[in-house]
């Protein structure tokens, strides 16, 4: 199984960039997932001119993973890039889809510009995860 390091991930993610579509918000983002099969799947945000039926790249990948057939927790790692100063992190909207389907130690790689990796997990980013229906 091919084994890939956060450094290449980071820069499967940032080469996602020139494909986001990103008209209204000119704010690009690549997002990839390494599944615990070691394939890849890559995912960018996709805008609307409704702003509001805009998503995100990390769900880009996520829903592209489930529509390959992969169940939930079934990720290895995360990935996101964007040409940012700071870290960007994954919006709350999103990072509620990864508690759905990551492990809450799955290590997410954050990046900025001037390619330092942050390092995080799903757990780190989502303290009292909402995941249950329980009554
Ligand atoms: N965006 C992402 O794709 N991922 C993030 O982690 C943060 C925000 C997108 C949504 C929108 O297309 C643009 O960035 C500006 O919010």
């Amino acid at each position: 199984m091919a084994t890939y390091s956060k450094e290449s991930l980071i820069e499967r993610a940032r080469q996602l960039l020139p494909k986001a579509y990103a008209p209204y918000s000119h704010f690009p983002v690549g997002a990839v997932l390494l599944m615990d099969d070691g394939q890849i799947i890559e995912g960018v945000n996709v805008e609307n001119v409704s702003f509001g039926a805009t998503n995100c790249a990390e769900r880009t990948a996520i829903f592209t993973a489930v529509t390959q057939g992969y169940g939930p927790k079934s990720i290895q790692a995360i990935a996101v890039a964007g040409d940012t100063e700071d870290f960007l992190p994954p919006c709350c909207i999103c990072r509620q889809v990864l508690v759905e389907f990551c492990r809450p130690d799955v290590p997410v790689y954050l990046t900025r510009r001037d390619g330092q990796i942050y390092e995080t997990t799903v757990s780190q980013i989502v303290p009292l995860a909402f995941e249950s229906l329980k009554m």
